[in-house]
């Protein structure tokens, strides 16, 4: 019963992450973030919406980068892209999200987690 109740609400509210994210994108790929603290919510969703106009959100997400000077820099050079639509306000949330992201990936492979292969 207990274990029931918890994943359903888990449920609700990955939904809720998912439409939210799908009205930015279009798309309902990326992240699960129902876990995450709402100030990461804010900044994934610049990313989310500002990442997937010319490759899906895997690409990043999947780069495999966990290097903060590393994200500076791509997310530099995909903003000035023609037609980005990134903007220089964009870029510190863009760099909060993936610098919170790569600590993330980077503390569940220390813990030898390979549930989900860094998804
Ligand atoms: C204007 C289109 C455009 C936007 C917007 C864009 N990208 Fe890209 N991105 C590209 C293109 C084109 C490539 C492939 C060419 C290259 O590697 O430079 C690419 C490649 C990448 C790669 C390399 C993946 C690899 O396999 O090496 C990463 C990482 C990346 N983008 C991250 C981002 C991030 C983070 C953002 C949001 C800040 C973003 N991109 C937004 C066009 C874009």
């Amino acid at each position: 019963m207990q274990r029931f109740r918890k994943t359903a609400s888990r449920t609700s509210l990955l939904c809720f992450a998912l439409v939210s994210v799908a009205c930015h994108t279009g798309t309902a790929e990326g992240v699960d973030m129902s876990a995450q603290p709402a100030n990461v919510r804010a900044d994934y969703e610049v990313f989310a919406q500002r990442c997937s106009k010319c490759h899906s959100l895997s690409r990043p997400l999947e780069s495999g980068i966990t290097d903060d000077a590393y994200w500076a820099e791509y997310v530099e050079r995909m903003r000035r892209q023609p037609g980005s639509g990134i903007s220089p306000a964009d870029v510190p949330p863009i760099l909060r999200f993936l610098h919170y992201y790569s600590s993330d990936q980077r503390r569940r492979r220390h813990a030898g987690g390979s549930r989900d292969g860094g998804k």
